[in-house]
């Protein structure tokens, strides 16, 4: 099928190069001409795997870059839209991206043309494009508008696209969804899995074929937001449990592991942290939250959520202080710097957050990420260091701050760190080690939700200085983060 992409960010970027490898023809069409020229040049924009590949495969061959919107729309039968919606000062979705590509669109339809949303939108926007395109001159009949939203991930964007768990289609007419199931045919009837140069299954990636769930436009719009904001949801509440864990003294580990099993909950995104963040939880929480003010509903449990996640990071650095006393002066190493592992994208990230605030706090900060170093400079402070590895940002530190869950830093030579480091004490935002493997290296090691573990001839008395940290006593891998556990309080 011949498919125009508006919009060659992150979600127009993936869409178009999985297209073309499911065998479509597809022009992906931007404004912006330096990002056309850098991708013509073959540079790829994002840090994305098995995205390179593909752009080198179809870049020239089914997939073709443009500047000329209204010309591409014109060849085109079917038009994503996958321009940027960024939040308002009010916290809504700013559409006006989205309504000027269907007022652009609208003179270059002259024969049937599915217009296809791809960015997250609030409900209602598809009829809001139908009626800005009927305004400018497009006729009824000659095109229906669809909803197909993307629950890709940052990172494992491309094998999201070719592995999905469900394909969302909300179309309101017969010929809207006779499209989409033609541009999903190949993933859907296995087709795709079955060609030699297909994209490698990912482990965990169900066996079965995709699945087509075709509802209405408005419904298919409220599942890209009620699916964010649930999971979001989860997120926060294993994170407030986290906080009770570490009150009473359990394990959060253990907890979430005995709470996952149930089928009907799952074990995914139950891990605690220091918070969610990135381009898409944040931002379209507060746009399904404004959605729903919009039809007279106070949603309160979503501002519960957003407020435990800002909750979340003081509470960690409440704990770092905790670990270390007193923070000016102080050398830290930072491991993390992306809102997340596998990506280079520190939008709303709690790790950028976290070393503005201990900048803030008088601390010098050493700082390594494998992939998002370029962009946080743009944006810390100029008195942070960055390190080329782990091992160089801990030289000399007196404590060790991990804050992003990369793989490579959960496997970390444990020895050569704590050789490197003035003092080996690691507080870990992602739960990363265990408390026993880390003392075994003499290390004192903080994490969330779990007690804190001293190796056995570090464990003394420890006078806390830090508001809702109380005063308390480290004993060897038995202890809540400087918190007495329940039973020792009643004792
Ligand atoms: C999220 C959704 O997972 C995608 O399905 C959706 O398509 C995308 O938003 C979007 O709307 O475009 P993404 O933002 O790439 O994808 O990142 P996630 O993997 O969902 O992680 C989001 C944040 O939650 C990260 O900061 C991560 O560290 C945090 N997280 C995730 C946790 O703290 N705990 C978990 O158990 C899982």
């Amino acid at each position: 099928m011949r498919i125009a992409i508006v919009g060659s960010g992150y979600v127009g970027l993936v869409t178009g190069a999985c297209l073309a490898d499911l065998g479509h023809e597809v022009i992906l069409v931007d404004n912006d001409q330096a990002k056309l020229a850098s991708l013509q040049r073959g540079e790829v924009p994002i840090h994305e795997n098995f995205l390179p590949e593909l752009l080198a495969r179809h870049r020239g061959g089914r997939l073709r870059l443009s500047g000329d919107l209204a010309a591409s729309a014109r060849e085109s039968e079917a038009v994503f839209i996958a321009v940027g919606t960024p939040p308002t000062e009010q916290g809504d979705a700013d559409l006006s991206y989205v309504e000027s590509v269907a007022r652009d669109i609208s003179g270059s339809i002259s024969s049937y043309t599915l217009v296809i949303e791809k960015s997250t939108v609030p409900v209602y926007t598809s009829n809001w494009i139908r009626k800005v395109m009927l305004r400018n001159g497009a006729k009824a009949g000659m095109f229906d508008v669809a909803s197909n939203p993307e629950f890709l991930r940052e990172g494992t964007a491309v094998t999201d696209f070719l592995y999905p768990d469900r394909i969302v289609v909300g179309s309101d007419t017969e010929p809207s969804s006779a499209v989409l199931r033609e541009i999903y045919e190949p993933l859907t009837s296995g087709r795709y899995y079955r060609e030699p140069h297909a994209i490698p299954r990912p482990e965990g990636a169900r066996e079965q074929f995709p699945v087509l769930v075709v509802t209405s436009t408005k419904s298919a719009e409220l599942i890209k937001h009620a699916s964010n904001a649930f999971l979001a949801m989860k997120i926060s509440f294993i994170n407030a449990v986290s906080s009770v864990c570490e009150t009473v003294g359990a394990d959060v580990k253990q907890v979430c592991q005995g709470i996952g099993l149930d089928s009907r909950i799952g074990p995914r995104f139950l891990n605690p942290g220091i918070g969610y963040g990135g381009s898409c939880f944040p931002k379209d929480l507060l746009a399904f939250r404004s959605v729903a003010r919009e039809c007279g509903m106070d949603f309160r449990l979503l501002d519960e959520v957003i407020r435990i996640n800002e909750e979340q990071r003081h509470r960690f650095l409440r704990k770092v202080r905790s670990a270390l006393w007193t923070l000016r002066g102080k050398r830290l190493a930072v491991l993390g710097l992306a809102f997340k592992g596998g990506t280079d994208d520190i939008r709303e990230s709690p790790a950028i957050f976290l070393v503005q605030a201990l900048v803030q706090e008088g601390s010098q900060i050493v700082a390594y990420d494998p992939a998002a170093m370029p962009r946080a400079k743009e944006v810390l402070p100029a008195a942070v260091e960055y390190a080329t590895d782990p091992y160089e940002a801990a030289q000399g530190v007196d404590a060790l701050l991990i804050l992003t869950e990369w793989e490579e830093f959960a496997q970390l030579d444990l020895p050569r760190l704590a050789g490197a480091m003035k003092y080996p004490i690691v507080v870990d935002g992602r739960n990363l080690y265990d408390g026993p493997a880390m003392t075994e290296h003499g290390f004192t090691y903080y994490s969330v939700g779990r007690a804190t573990a001293v190796p056995e001839d570090h464990a003394t008395p420890v006078a806390s200085n830090v508001p809702g940290i109380q005063p308390s006593v480290e004993m060897p891998q038995a202890h809540s983060h400087g918190q007495p556990s329940l039973q020792e309080r009643k004792a």
